[in-house]
């Protein structure tokens, strides 16, 4: 059965342009609940850490030194089948390639600097979302 919660950040790049109310608000409109919410900043450590996965890949050193560049929004959400919902609603990963109506499509900038990140897996969403946030802090 598939889970009723996501991780998400609103990335740097979405942060700096002032589209955070934009962004939480298609979230918000697509029946996503929050669960976890917070304004925070990861060291080039911890985003390192965050995007492990892609250690080996061509573009890591330029993903965490953009994911440490400044403020995120991360939150955890809540609604049916969350995680391929919200795949859908955030959109591909290069902007070029989003469908119209998605985050990305209205938001990114580029394949690096795509505006949101979205969890692809319920257990990668229950490892990101315990990677920021306690279980004090989910609601
Ligand atoms: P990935 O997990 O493939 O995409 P998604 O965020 O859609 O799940 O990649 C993680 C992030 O790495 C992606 O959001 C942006 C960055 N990235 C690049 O900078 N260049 C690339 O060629 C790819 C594939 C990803």
């Amino acid at each position: 059965m598939a889970g009723n919660r996501t991780f998400t950040m609103i990335k740097p790049d979405a942060v700096r342009a002032g589209n955070i109310g934009g962004i939480l608000a298609m979230m918000n409109d697509a029946g996503f609940r929050i669960v976890s919410m917070k304004l925070t900043k990861l060291s080039a450590e911890k985003a390192g850490e965050f995007y492990e996965v892609h250690k080996e890949r061509p573009f890591y050193g330029e993903l965490v030194e953009f994911m440490s560049s400044g403020p995120i929004v991360a939150a955890i959400l809540e609604k049916d089948n969350a995680v391929e919902d919200f795949r859908k609603l955030i959109g591909a990963t290069n902007p070029a390639e989003a469908a119209p109506g998605t985050i990305r499509a209205k938001y990114a900038t580029s394949i690096g600097e795509n505006a949101v990140h979205g969890a692809d897996s319920d257990e990668n969403a229950a490892r990101e979302g315990s990677f920021h946030f306690a279980a004090t802090e989910m609601f």
